[in-house]
This record gives C-alpha cells, sequence and structure tokens, in this order.
C-alpha cells in the first residue's frame, strides 16, 4: 500500500522537488511544519538554545544524548587542538582572487583540507567522526582568514581556548568579543546545526551513499548551501536591508513591486513550514535585543514592515535567514559571511547525517519519469 502510494507520488507532480517524499527513517532531527516545531535528537530547539553551548549541540548531533562534563572538556581539547590550518591551505585562501564569494573560497578551501588530513579515506567509524570534529574546528578559521585576507590583512590565528562562537568573532577582528557578541553568535550557532534533510544535507547524504568521503559530501553540501533558495538567502536579505535603508524606498513599496514582477523575497517561505519557523522567532528576539542595546532598532523596524506586507501579500512567514543577517550585522560582519557561518554550524548536522548514512547505507538512486521524445533515428549525412 504505502509502495503504490509513494509511487503515485513519484510518478505524479505533487512529487516535484521531492515535495512530501519520505527518503529515510533518521533519528537526528524532528521538524513539525505545522505546529513550528523543532527539535535535535529529541529536544526542543528554545530548550537547547536557552541551555546549552553550540559545542553541546555538536555532541548532542553526533552521539545521541548531551555530553557528560568530561565529554565536554574532551571535545573542547580536540576542536581547539584542530584549529590551526595546514599552511598550503592557507596558501590557497592567499592566492584566492579578493572578489571571491566567500562560499566559493570555503568550498575550495574544504576541499584543499582533504589532502592534508592523513586519515581523508579511511572510512571508518571513528576516522570519520574524528573528521567531523576537524572539520567543525577548521571552518571557522577559513571564514576568518578570508574574510582578513581579501581585505588586505594578515589572518588571526586562532585561540587554543575558548568557544567555538568566541574564538570565531576574534580571529574575524582581532580583538576579543564582549559577552554579548559571544552569547549571540553562539546562540545562532545552536539555531543553525541541524534541519533535517534539507537540501544541502541531502546533497551530503547522496554523495556519502556512494561510499564517497566525508570532505567530497562536505565540499558538495556547501555548494549547496550556497544557493539563494537555500542558505544564501541570509546574505541577500542584508543586502536588501542595506539597499532599502541606503535608497529610502518604504519597504512596502519595495515587496509590491517584487512580487508584481514575480519575483521572490528573500527569507520569506519555506518547504517544510506553514507556520512561522521557530528559529526565526527566535532570532527575532535577539535582534530586538541587539537593536535595543545597539540604538539600532531602524533594522528592527523594517524587518517588521517587510514581515507585515509579505504575509498580507502572499501569505509568507520569514524563514531562519531572514532574522540572522540584521544580527549578524550589528554584529559587525560582512553580510557575504553570512551563509559561511551558517556552513560553520551545519557543518555538524551534515556530518550527524554522514555518520548515520554510513550506518545503514545504501545508495540514493531515484527516477525521472522519461517524458522526451522516443525511437528517433540519426539522419546519415
Ligand atoms: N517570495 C515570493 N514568493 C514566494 C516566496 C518568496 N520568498 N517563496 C515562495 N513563493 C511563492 C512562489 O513564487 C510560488 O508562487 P506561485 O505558486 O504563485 O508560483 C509559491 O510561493 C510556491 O513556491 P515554491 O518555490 O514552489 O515553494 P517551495 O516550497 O519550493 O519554496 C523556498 C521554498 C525555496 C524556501 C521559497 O520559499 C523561497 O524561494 N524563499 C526565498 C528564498 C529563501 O529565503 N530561502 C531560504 C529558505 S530557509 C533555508 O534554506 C535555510
Amino acid at each position: 500500500m504505502q509502495t503504490s502510494s509513494s509511487k503515485l507520488r513519484i510518478n505524479g507532480a505533487s512529487a516535484r522537488g521531492l515535495e512530501d517524499v519520505t527518503a529515510f527513517t533518521s533519528s537526528i532531527c524532528l521538524i513539525d511544519g505545522q505546529q513550528g516545531e523543532l527539535a535535535y535528537r529529541g529536544y526542543d530547539i528554545a530548550d537547547l538554545v536557552e541551555h546549552i553551548t553550540f559545542e553541546d549541540v555538536a555532541w548532542l548531533l553526533w552521539h545521541g544524548s548531551l555530553p557528560e562534563p568530561h565529554n565536554r572538556d574532551q571535545l573542547q581539547e580536540r576542536l581547539c587542538a584542530e584549529r590551526h590550518l595546514p599552511p598550503i591551505v592557507l596558501d590557497v585562501l592567499r592566492l584566492t582572487p579578493e572578489e571571491t564569494d566567500p562560499m566559493a573560497a570555503l568550498r575550495t578551501a574544504v576541499s584543499a583540507l582533504a589532502h592534508f588530513d592523513r586519515e581523508a579515506e579511511d572510512s571508518s567509524r571513528a576516522a570519520n567522526h574524528r573528521k567531523a570534529v576537524r572539520l567543525t574546528a577548521r571552518i571557522p578559521t577559513v571564514v576568518a582568514a578570508f574574510a582578513r585576507l581579501r581585505r588586505g590583512l594578515e589572518p588571526v590565528a586562532p585561540r587554543m581556548s575558548g568557544s567555538t562562537a568566541r574564538n570565531f568573532l576574534y580571529m574575524l577582528s582581532g580583538e576579543m568579543p564582549g559577552p554579548r557578541a559571544e552569547q549571540t553568535m553562539d546562540a545562532a550557532l545552536v539555531l543553525h546545526a541541524e534541519h533535517g534533510l534539507n537540501a544541502s544535507t541531502f546533497a551530503a547524504r547522496v554523495i556519502g551513499a556512494t561510499l564517497s568521503d566525508t570532505y567530497s559530501a562536505v565540499t558538495g553540501a556547501i555548494g549547496a548551501l550556497k544557493g539563494p533558495l537555500h542558505g544564501g538567502a541570509n546574505t541577500r536579505v542584508m543586502q536588501m536591508l542595506l539597499a532599502l535603508r541606503r535608497s529610502g524606498q518604504d519597504p512596502v513599496a519595495f515587496v509590491r513591486k517584487k512580487l508584481a514582477a514575480n519575483e521572490r523575497i528573500m527569507g520569506f517561505g519555506h518547504r517544510v513550514y506553514k507556520t512561522i519557523d521557530p528559529r526565526a522567532r527566535y532570532l527575532r528576539g535577539m535582534l530586538y535585543s541587539l537593536g535595543r542595546e545597539r540604538d539600532a532598532m531602524h533594522w528592527v523596524k523594517t524587518c517588521n514592515d517587510l514581515a507585515r506586507v509579505v504575509k498580507h501579500e502572499k501569505g509568507l512567514n520569514p524563514n531562519v535567514d531572514f532574522f540572522s543577517a540584521p544580527v549578524y550585522h550589528m554584529l559587525g560582519i560582512d553580510a557575504d559571511l553570512y551563509t559561511p557561518i551558517f556552513v560553520m554550524s551545519r557543518i555538524t548536522g551534515w556530518t550527524a547525517h554522514l555518520l548515520e548514512q554510513w550506518d545503514n547505507n545504501r545508495l540514493i538512486r531515484p527516477r525521472a519519469r522519461y517524458v522526451g521524445p522516443r525511437g528517433l533515428q540519426v539522419q546519415a549525412a
């Protein structure tokens, strides 16, 4: 019964974009799109973001349970020890043209990291787990190093202590962040860590299921996240907010014009959520606190105006990328680094899914319903 109904869906129009197709069973993430609920390994996202750090979330995603104090210490030690980049990868970043999209630079650097990891082709579970930790440690170093190099600044060496959030903000600016900035970045990392079978995670699992390696799967996932319909939306949201501020254009008129031209408003809509994305709800709270604290309530007003008109005109809610953009902006971060920051977090979800995939692997190979011509013959010249 299940087989025939899924066959119907797969052969019919409703499977376009694989909407509502269940491809796997997974114990990593629960999303209830009707109720607006998100839980990692059974823990509600609101509980996690209020009570634990990004590093604890990483452990939770990889191991399925919260870390004991000694696990936390062990992970922290390993993350710190792995933060430095191989010098040649740093050279690759130095040679990367400064106008390169930071997601493209990150994609290349992650692929290059494989060449300097002696475990790159080791497919044992233990090695795959170590690579998950190593990539989680090194990706922030890549992002911060490229952000500085393209501005003609020397990279700042990672610190051998402190959270991922703190170390990243330090490497980016060369100055220790205050507690508010660290806490905001840490919460953002918690909120972006995992989200079921989104496009980039699916891409990672498809690559992993061929029994290719972690670096290949993560490189592919970065390519998928880069797109503006997925993680790349957060950069576009900020570009839109900055353009609105510069031009002084009314957000309501702006949205109406875009919709009339059949264009998408970045940061709105979601394949799964039919109500507000719970991550957006939390990020909106962060936007309010930072806006008040930094005398920047104009971002709150512009975002609220946009959200109101998009809901009214199109019935769409903001997604995770809408409020994260002005939050990062208020931390002084360039707009095109927002998607790489997403990678710094989502690497944990991707690698948790790879570990799960390899625990019970089968090649992922759907079918396309052929609708082209048949029986054509080549005419001899
Ligand atoms: N602005 C305007 N119209 C939209 C938007 C939007 N942001 N999102 C969906 N729509 C409209 C489509 O134009 C379409 O309208 P139509 O039926 O009149 O043609 C309808 O809603 C359905 O759109 P689909 O693309 O089929 O819906 P899907 O579920 O595939 O879209 C997506 C999900 C890609 C996220 C979409 O909402 C979108 O493009 N949003 C903007 C980009 C964005 O913010 N992406 C980040 C998503 S969160 C993440 O990936 C981390």
